[in-house]
Formats: C-alpha cells, structure tokens, sequence
C-alpha cells in the first residue's frame, strides 16, 4: 500500500513550513513508467535505493535496474544523466553492473562499501540503509552516466 498523506507529511517536516515547488508524487509501476514519463521530459538524474532484489532467475527482469528497464529510462534522461543507485544486495549489485554497462551507461564509480568509501557527497540514509547498516550488512553502489545513441 503507497500512503501519500505519509510521505506528503514527511516532506512537509523536512522542509519546515517551506513553499515546495519542486516535488510530485506518483504511484506507478516502474514497468509502465513510459505511460507517463516520455522523450518531453528531461531528467538529469534518478536515485534507485534498495530496490527489491527479485533473485529468482525467472523473476530478475522485474528489477528497477534491469536492461529491460533502464532502456525505459534512456527515453527521458538527458545525455549525461547520471543514475544513483544502492543496494544491500551482492547478486543484485553485481549483476546491475552488466545491466548498466549492456545498456551503454559508463559506471563512473562503485562501491562494495558506501559508508566506508562514499562515493558522494551528503549521503541520505534510507530507512532500509539504516536497517541494513545495522545489522552488519555493507551498502554497495554505483554512479552510472548515460551516454544516448540517438543524438
Ligand atoms: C525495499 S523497498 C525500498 C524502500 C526505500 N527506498 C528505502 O531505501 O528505504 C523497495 C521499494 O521498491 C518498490 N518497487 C518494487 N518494484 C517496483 C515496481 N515494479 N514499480 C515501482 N516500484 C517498485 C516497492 O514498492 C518498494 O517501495
């Protein structure tokens, strides 16, 4: 169940009374994202955290990071867009490192070990970061840039 009136309420907290004008919530499945999202739209960057693993071979093509997916995203991000992505999840992670490269994104840094060696400023623990962190399991991630055939 997404909760918008949760996250609407967590924002406002953040911003403390503050107009926000760059924010809009949507509840979307990621595989029907060019439903809404198309080539009009210019995105500079996407954040995937700790996106669910799907492990079993038959389900991986569901996965936020999935060629299938990332060539969705191609349609809407700018060249040179950047995608931040973290995870607690090895197979996932390694195996995101081949979707990325296959799909021509050039990885322009990774990391087995976030909270050790950041890869980026002002990192924002997630609550699965926080969890994860906790107990012991180290957060992987990766810069991938993508570079655009069409232009
Ligand atoms: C483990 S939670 C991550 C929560 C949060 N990002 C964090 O780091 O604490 C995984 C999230 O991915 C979303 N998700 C999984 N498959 C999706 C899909 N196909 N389309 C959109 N969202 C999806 C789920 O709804 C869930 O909110």
């Amino acid at each position: 169940m997404i909760c918008f009136g949760y996250v609407r309420r967590k924002v406002e907290q953040e911003y403390e009374g503050k107009t926000i004008e760059n924010l809009l919530i949507v509840a979307q499945n990621i595989e029907q994202i060019l439903d809404i999202m198309n080539e009009k739209d210019v995105i500079d960057r996407i954040y995937i955290n700790f996106c669910n693993p799907w492990p079993r071979p038959k389900h991986k093509k569901k996965r936020l990071t999935h060629t299938k997916q990332l060539e969705k995203y191609k349609v809407f991000l700018s060249d040179g867009a950047e995608v931040y992505f973290k995870t607690d999840d090895d197979g996932l992670f390694d195996d995101s490192i081949k979707y990325f490269e296959e799909s021509g994104f050039e990885i322009l840094n990774k990391t087995y070990d976030l909270h050790k060696e950041p890869i980026w400023e002002n990192n924002i623990i997630t609550e699965h970061e926080k969890m994860f962190s906790d107990d012991g399991i180290k957060i992987k991630a990766l810069i991938a840039k993508n570079k655009r055939e069409d232009i």
